[in-house]
This record gives C-alpha cells, structure tokens and sequence, in this order.
C-alpha cells in the first residue's frame, strides 16, 4: 500500500478511536455535540495534515504509532478551523454532506451557536490528542508552541481574507500573502515540522522551504478548483467562492486581462447570490479564454516548483526525497 493510504487509514482508525472514548458514558447535548463532531469528521478528509506530520517525523525516526495518534490532533484542528470557516462564509455543503452548522435543527442563530462552540470543544480536544503522546517533555513543549502559531498564523490569515477582499484595491500579491497565512502554515508547514520536531530533526526551520510554497501552491489550487473543479469530487461548492466575493488570482488576473466588457459582467455578478448556471459558466468561460486560468495555474506550478526544489537539502534519504515529490504532486494535481 502507498505511504499515503497507509497512514491515512491509520489516522481514520485513531480518529475514530478517539470519538469513541470521548463519547463513552456522556449524554444528552455533550454525547450530541460529540457524536455530530465525530460524524462531521469522519465523513471524509484528505488527511492532508497528519499525514505531512507523519512524513516530518519519518525525517528524523521511524513511523511508530505514537505519532499516528499525535497526528490526530491536526484534524480535530481542522474540523474546529472548518466548522467556523463555514459560518463565515456561509457555505452549506462540506465533505459531500452538511456544514457543521446546517447538522442541527433549530432555528440559524441557535445552530450557529451551538457550532462555534462544538469547534471551542475540537479545539480542546485537538490539544488533548497531542499532548496524550509519550514524547520527551522538551520535544511536546516545542510542538506544542509550534501548534499554537500555527494556529495564530491561520487566524490572522482568515482576518485578511474576511477583510480584504472588502476593499477595491487587493493585488495579487495580497492573495498570495493570505494564502501563506491562512492556509500553507496549518495545511503542510506546521504539521511536518511538528513531526520533524517531535522526533528530534536537528533543523526544523529548513521545512519552510519546502512547507510554505507548496501550501501556497495547494491553496491555489483549491481556488482553481472552487470555481473549475466538479462538485461531486470536491464535495464542497464550485460557486459559492463567486457568489461570496472572493478575491483570487484567478479573478483578479481576469480584471487585469479580460475586455473591458467582460470585467463589467463579472463585477455586475460576483458577491451576489444565486448567480444563474448560464452566468456561471459565461463567466468560467472569461476566466479561461482570457488567460488568467493559465497565469494562475503557472503561479502555482511556480511554488510547486520551488518545493520541489528544496527536497534534497531536507533528507539524503531518496524513500523519503520520493515521498516528498509524491506528495508535492498530489497537492497540485488533485480533484478533491
Ligand atoms: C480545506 O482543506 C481548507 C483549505 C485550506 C483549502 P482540505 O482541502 O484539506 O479539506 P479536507 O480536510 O480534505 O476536507
Ligand atoms: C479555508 O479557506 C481555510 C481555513 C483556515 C479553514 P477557504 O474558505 O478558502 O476554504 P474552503 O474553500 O471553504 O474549503
Ligand atoms: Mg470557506
Ligand atoms: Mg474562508
């Protein structure tokens, strides 16, 4: 089996073990807070982050399943990271199910309170998985910093994509730079460097040069997908980032590129909901035929590249220089 699926079924089987002790003897609204956390998160997932904590703690130690069951901490991060994201974005459908907040049945404002909350207690919980690991004291105390700027990172990042793209004036440049904060830290950067620090890696630093483009490059990724990607695959929206207003490379290339026309019929529709299928697939059309597809699929495959780059100064290892390009690959040219 590849390295990928392994470890991915393992992290599954530790998630799952995880919900099960949490649940044991509770009722009422805390078995049903748990319980819907347990179904929300074990209803699909790349497991993306754990595996990248699992590849930087291969760097410096062998696989063991202390670092499996650590390595769960970084998706009870990303459920607690996704339930909010939703709110904020008002998205309904994650995960080809529900949004954590459409999973309740009162009234909105009660099942949006009730979902900020179940996130505080991911939170809690992905505090919990880590620090439960069997990890020399001064090793956890590191990682445990690490997590938390991570964390940090991510927020500030999300502050700059709900704000920025309020204003007539972002750039290009700005959309990278929210890529970096709000997604490569906590999507590939800080998990290997958990890793790597949990086993004892003498230079964690070195993972930016690797973690940050390449997190760049899959956040860009996930914005080609949002709008050209099929729904059924990606089990999330390929319209709700129009119809939110969100400011990508790919429209902000469009601005740049397109007839004065065209630009016109994308700004009467963007930020607007229900925007038509015809409309839709007009503006898809624009998007591609006037280059800034392209131009956005080059950008990322220039962080991609830069990645890749970077793989030989990390491991003489060539199993894990291998796994490094593999994974690289499957963060850009993914469907889901
Ligand atoms: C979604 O992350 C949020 C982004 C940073 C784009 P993933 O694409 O890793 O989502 P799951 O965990 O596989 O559902
Ligand atoms: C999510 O960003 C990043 C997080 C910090 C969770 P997006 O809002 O761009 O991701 P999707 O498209 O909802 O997954
Ligand atoms: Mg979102
Ligand atoms: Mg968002």
């Amino acid at each position: 089996m590849d390295f990928v699926s392994q470890y991915k079924g393992e992290v599954d089987l530790a998630l799952e073990e995880f919900f099960v002790k949490k649940e044991a003897g509770k009722s009422g609204i805390e078995k049903d807070a748990i319980s819907k956390l347990r179904e929300f998160t074990m209803r699909g997932g790349k497991r993306i982050r754990p595996v990248f904590m699992i590849l930087g703690y291969w760097l410096n130690s062998d696989i063991d399943s202390k670092i499996v069951s650590a390595s769960v901490s970084l998706e009870l991060m990303q459920s607690y990271l996704l339930i909010h994201d939703d709110i904020i974005d008002q998205s309904d459908v994650r995960r080809g199910g529900p949004t954590f907040h459409k999973m309740f049945g009162y009234e909105e404002r009660i099942n949006e309170g009730i979902s900020i909350v179940c996130a505080d207690l991911s939170d809690a919980y992905s505090h919990e998985a880590l620090l439960e690991g069997d990890f020399a004291p001064d090793r956890l105390n590191k990682a445990m910093k690490l997590m938390s700027e991570t964390v940090e990172y991510t927020g500030i990042g999300q502050l700059m994509d709900i704000t920025l793209s309020l204003g007539n004036n972002i750039t290009p440049e700005d959309v990278t730079s929210i890529h970096k904060y709000k997604t490569a830290q906590y999507t590939v950067n800080g998990p290997m460097k958990m890793g790597a620090i949990l086993a004892g890696y003498h230079d964690p630093e070195k993972i930016d040069s690797y973690g940050i483009p390449l997190g760049i490059a899959f956040q860009i990724k996930d914005d080609i997908l949002g709008m050209f990607g099929n729904e059924k695959d990606l089990g999330k929206s390929v319209v709700s980032d129009f119809e939110e207003g969100k400011m990508t490379h790919l429209i902000l290339y469009t601005y740049e590129m397109a007839k004065k026309s065209e630009v016109e019929f994308i700004k009467e529709r963007i930020g607007r909901k229900a925007v038509s299928d015809n409309d839709f697939l007009r503006v898809k059309e624009i998007v591609e035929n006037c280059g800034a597809l392209e131009k956005t699929r080059e950008l990322s495959r220039m962080y991609y590249d830069k990645a890749i780059s970077s793989i030989d100064d990390l491991t003489d290892s060539s199993a894990q220089r291998s796994q490094l390009n593999i994974m690289a690959d499957l963060m850009v040219r993914r469907v889901k």
